[in-house]
């Protein structure tokens, strides 16, 4: 620390400190657990204003037209950071859970209609994310931006309006050259692959002289059913009217590098996409087990009461876990992996243009 630095000072610590008012104590019936509400609330709040800061960062560098390795590199290692804190918001809620449902009881009522429900920065998170306001579930009828104030409000309508992660990345996805180079077109290769692997499972099921008739058709009906998930993949068409009634989000041509990716990812060039896509999906993960360990903790604290927002309480949050996934369409990918031992073999040339450049040439 520099000379004229005082620790106090950079930190801002008389703000800081000076930020914390249980109201329990300015009405004159001091409740002891209220100074660890709002601590951790703050502290929740600083957490969310590092994250935003990451997700700033790393849609610059994903909205160029093209992204250097190095930065590359950088915006996956945010990333990673965000997740990392994303563990820290999940265990800190066993630190407000040491305060017992009758503590909170004394001092809940003078907290109403205040609510993490209004919270700016925690839907600035999910915006910038890429969580759609059409997705998002109603809240008395009402949109949820309803409940913040003016000035908050226009902050979240204005981020609404802004490309998020999952529109940078789906962008980026859809500009990567490597679906087809020279003579490899890989959406080809991977249907004629697929095929080959489904005739083969038929094959199997129809060779097994242990299983019975009654089995064999059952398990017939079964790879039918994968083979239809697939089908669906292969069509365009039927592709598109699934994206139009919101069943899938991702566009074809980024859902098919997402494939190419998470098949490849081995080759040197792909490890680091292979990183990003991963790490979306463990994003969206960790939001949704954070959504979870609070709705139980909501459950523990005020069983089935209404929340001082307003809301159903535990049975709103719960339903949030499923609804409000973003990355989803990523995660689902994993339905369309196929065995390493079915994956067509690069061209040398194109497996060389995937590794990487020195000591490879001859
Ligand atoms: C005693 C502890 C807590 C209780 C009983 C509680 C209760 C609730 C309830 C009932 C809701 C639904 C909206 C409403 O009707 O109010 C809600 C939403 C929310 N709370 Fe909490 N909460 C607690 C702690 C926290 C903490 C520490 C945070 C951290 C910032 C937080 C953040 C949020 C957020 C972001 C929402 C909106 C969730 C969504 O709409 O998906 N809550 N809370």
């Amino acid at each position: 620390m520099s000379e004229n630095t005082y620790y106090g000072d950079y930190l801002g610590l008389s703000q800081l400190l000076s930020c914390q008012h249980p109201r329990s104590v300015s009405v004159g019936r001091p409740a002891h657990d209220e100074m660890l509400f709002i601590i951790t609330h703050q502290t929740y709040e600083l957490w969310f204003r590092q994250i935003l800061h990451e997700l700033h960062s790393v849609l610059g560098i994903l909205q160029q037209k093209i992204v250097p390795d190095n930065q590359m590199g950088q915006a996956v290692s945010r990333l990673e950071r965000i997740c990392e804190i994303q563990q820290v918001m999940i265990q800190q809620i066993q630190i407000l859970e040491t305060m017992r449902p009758l503590d909170f009881l004394d001092f809940r009522d003078l907290l109403v209609p205040a609510s993490g429900f209004q919270s700016f920065q925690f839907r600035l998170i999910e915006i910038m994310l890429g969580l759609p306001g059409q997705q998002r579930i109603k809240y008395h009828e009402h949109a949820y931006y309803e409940s913040l104030s003016e000035e908050h409000k226009q902050i979240i309508l204005d981020a609404e309006k802004m490309p998020s992660l999952f529109n940078a990345v789906e962008a980026w996805l859809e500009r990567t050259p490597f679906l087809r180079f020279d003579d490899f077109d890989f959406w080809q290769t991977y249907h004629e692959a697929v095929e080959a692997m489904f005739a083969q499972d038929r094959e199997r099921i129809e060779h097994n002289p242990l299983l019975s008739e009654k089995d064999q058709a059952f398990r017939q009906r079964q790879l039918s059913n994968t083979m239809a998930a697939f089908e669906l993949l292969f069509d365009t068409e039927r592709y598109e009217t699934l994206r139009s009634s919101g069943e899938r989000r991702l566009s074809h041509r980024a859902t098919q590098a997402a494939l190419l990716i998470m098949l490849y990812r081995e080759r040197p060039i792909l490890h680091m996409p292979y990183r990003l896509l991963n790490t979306l999906v463990q994003i969206d993960e960790l939001l949704t087990t954070w959504r979870y360990r609070h709705a139980l903790m909501v459950q523990r604290m005020i069983g089935a009461k209404q929340g001082t927002g307003g809301s159903m309480g535990y049975n709103y949050l719960i339903k949030t876990l499923d609804a409000h996934r973003i990355f989803g369409d990523f995660t689902q990918l994993t339905t369309f992996l196929i065995p390493r031992s079915a994956l067509p073999e690069l061209p040398e040339h194109i497996d060389q243009r995937l590794g990487f450049a020195y000591g490879s040439t001859p």
